[in-house]
């Protein structure tokens, strides 16, 4: 079998989760948020990801927009912003078309031009995923959008990645799998994809199970992995 199907986790790999405080801090009057917004970026993110895992183990599954909210809501209380609703409504929005890494576009085109199926494995709710699909112009070059509201959990169950196969019709044997998240691809390698660890930070490796196959700075290289 060969490698012919890239699949993508969508925030934080192809979609940069920061963008939305990162627009909304440098618009006019945002004074306090200008201060803070790297911390309560990395909170919302943090927490988003906590209540997805939490929310799994306890059988309490609610989609990935209201987590989203959710989280935001921590974030901006922690940092005494909860009455700034303008703030929050305005990073909502932003949620729904955040930013592709610049070289997202380009690196998609190329796996299509080489005839390798695309896809997007994500958390996010089908509609979220939509919307950012369609503002970040890559709709075109994404083949299938699987999120895990198939199967009511969240990533790094088993059950998620293996809606890759069930919906693409594809074989494990068939897949490199793309992400930022480093529990996310010790989650996918123990099912069993090859994978690509996008490390745009350098962080260390996660003390988990199963190791990156390949780990890259961007997403530059990855229609190499299919030459
Ligand atoms: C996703 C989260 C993990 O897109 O970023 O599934």
């Amino acid at each position: 079998m060969s490698l012919n199907t890239c699949v993508f986790d969508a925030y934080g790999t192809l979609f940069d989760v920061n963008a939305a405080a990162r627009t909304a801090a440098d618009e006019p009057n945002r004074e306090v948020f200008k201060e803070v917004w790297p911390s309560v970026s990395n909170l919302w993110r943090m927490k988003q990801l906590q209540y997805t895992w939490l929310r799994s183990m306890t059988e309490t599954y609610t989609d990935f927009w209201s987590i989203t909210q959710d989280s935001l809501d921590f974030a901006l209380e922690a940092h005494k912003l909860q009455n700034d609703l303008a703030l929050k409504e305005r990073l909502l929005a932003l949620y729904w078309e955040l930013q592709p890494y610049s070289e997202v576009s380009q690196m998609l085109k190329e796996l299509k031009k080489n005839d390798i199926k695309t896809a997007i494995l994500s958390n996010g709710s089908p509609e979220m995923l939509s919307g950012a699909v369609k503002s970040s112009n890559i709709y075109e070059v994404i083949d299938e959008i699987i999120s895990v509201e198939t199967v009511k959990i969240f990533k790094p169950s088993l059950q998620v990645y293996e809606q890759v196969e069930n919906i693409i019709g594809c074989s494990k044997s068939d897949v490199l799998f793309v992400s930022s998240n480093g529990w996310d691809i010790a989650g996918a390698a123990g099912f069993g994809f090859k994978t690509t660890w996008v490390n745009r930070l350098q962080d260390p490796i996660d003390r988990l199970p199963h190791k990156p196959m390949h780990i890259v700075e961007d997403l530059t290289t990855i229609p190499r992995f299919f030459n």
